[in-house]
């Protein structure tokens, strides 16, 4: 019942974030010094899933780089003697087998995630959404699997969202059985103000059971035309229990702008070389205004 699989919907067309993802995609920007998929993925190796399916798209090429080999520039780093440089090129390639699916058309989360079915099958996998970047002292992906190695069904990341921001998520009605652990009585994609549950939302970390391939083969086009990943799991909560847990951590919705430039600044102060000066550089530009 070990999670050994993840899965990362990379496929969507990050419209948000234009003109800068015309040509590249979200998840290559640069958060400081690497980029933003890289994040989540060093999350899923850090608890020991090191099967990392990337469901990727249209235009998502550079991503499938970015995971490979680069032989020809290894060979120049080391020709160089530049060998800081050519470890943080191979570590991660080297440290976790990635699979690559291509969702033909962007038709949302939840048909993108179907697209792992064939490689995921009958095992519970976990699901990292990039875009949310999440800093804390534990990895928020370890929250859901201490949920799921107690109860053994399927674990939704949770926030509580201002109420004017629940028509942006999916939105759960629950009962708290634990702590800051929830079991799931209800899910509504994107509801207006009046008409959500909670102010808990659903985040971009979910542990999810192989039952819910079934469940969105199942279910037509909801909100904004995409088959959603929330009408599934209504679903697969007819079968069987969904629990939901609360993580600790600072969240980033790095698909958006602003919040991808808060987080540039959180990282580049926390950084381990640059830290210091960034910091330094922050307060006197402060000051000046
Ligand atoms: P979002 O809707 O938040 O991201 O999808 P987006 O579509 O990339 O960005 P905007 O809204 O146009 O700015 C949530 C996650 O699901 C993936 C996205 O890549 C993102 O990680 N996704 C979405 C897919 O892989 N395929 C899809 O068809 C839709």
């Amino acid at each position: 019942m070990e999670i050994k699989k993840a899965v990362f919907p990379v496929a969507g067309l990050g419209t948000r974030f234009l003109p800068a993802t015309k040509v590249l995609p979200k998840e290559m920007l640069p958060l400081v010094d690497k980029p933003l998929v890289q994040y989540s993925v060093e999350e899923a190796i850090s608890v020991g899933i090191n099967q990392l399916i990337l469901i990727t798209g249209r235009g998502k090429r550079a991503i499938e780089d970015y995971f490979d080999r680069s032989f020809e520039l290894e060979h120049i780093l080391k020709e160089r003697k530049m060998e800081d440089a050519l470890k943080t090129i191979t570590d991660i390639s080297e440290t976790a087998e990635f699979i690559f699916i291509r969702q033909k058309e962007p038709k949302g989360l939840g048909h993108a995630i179907l697209c792992a079915k064939p490689v995921v099958e009958y095992e519970y996998f976990a699901v990292f959404l990039a875009d949310d970047v999440i800093i804390g002292e534990k990895p928020a992906i370890s929250f859901l699997l201490d949920v799921y190695k107690k109860y053994k069904f399927s674990v939704v990341a949770l926030e509580e969202v201002t109420w004017d921001e629940v028509s942006r998520y999916g939105i759960v009605q629950v009962k708290e059985i634990e702590q800051d652990v929830y079991e799931i009585v209800d899910l509504i994609e994107k509801p207006t103000k009046d008409k959500a549950p909670s102010n808990l939302a659903i985040i971009g970390r979910y542990i999810l059971s192989p039952k819910i391939f079934r469940c969105i083969e199942r279910i037509s086009s909801g909100v904004g035309g995409e088959i959603q990943l929330t009408d599934a799991m209504k679903l697969l909560l007819e079968e069987e229990p969904i629990y939901g847990v609360k993580y600790k951590g600072r969240r980033y919705d790095c698909g958006t702008i602003e919040s991808f430039i808060k987080a540039t600044v959180e990282l580049a102060l926390e950084h381990e070389k640059l830290g210091k000066d960034f910091r330094f550089f922050l307060e006197k530009l402060i000051q000046r205004r």
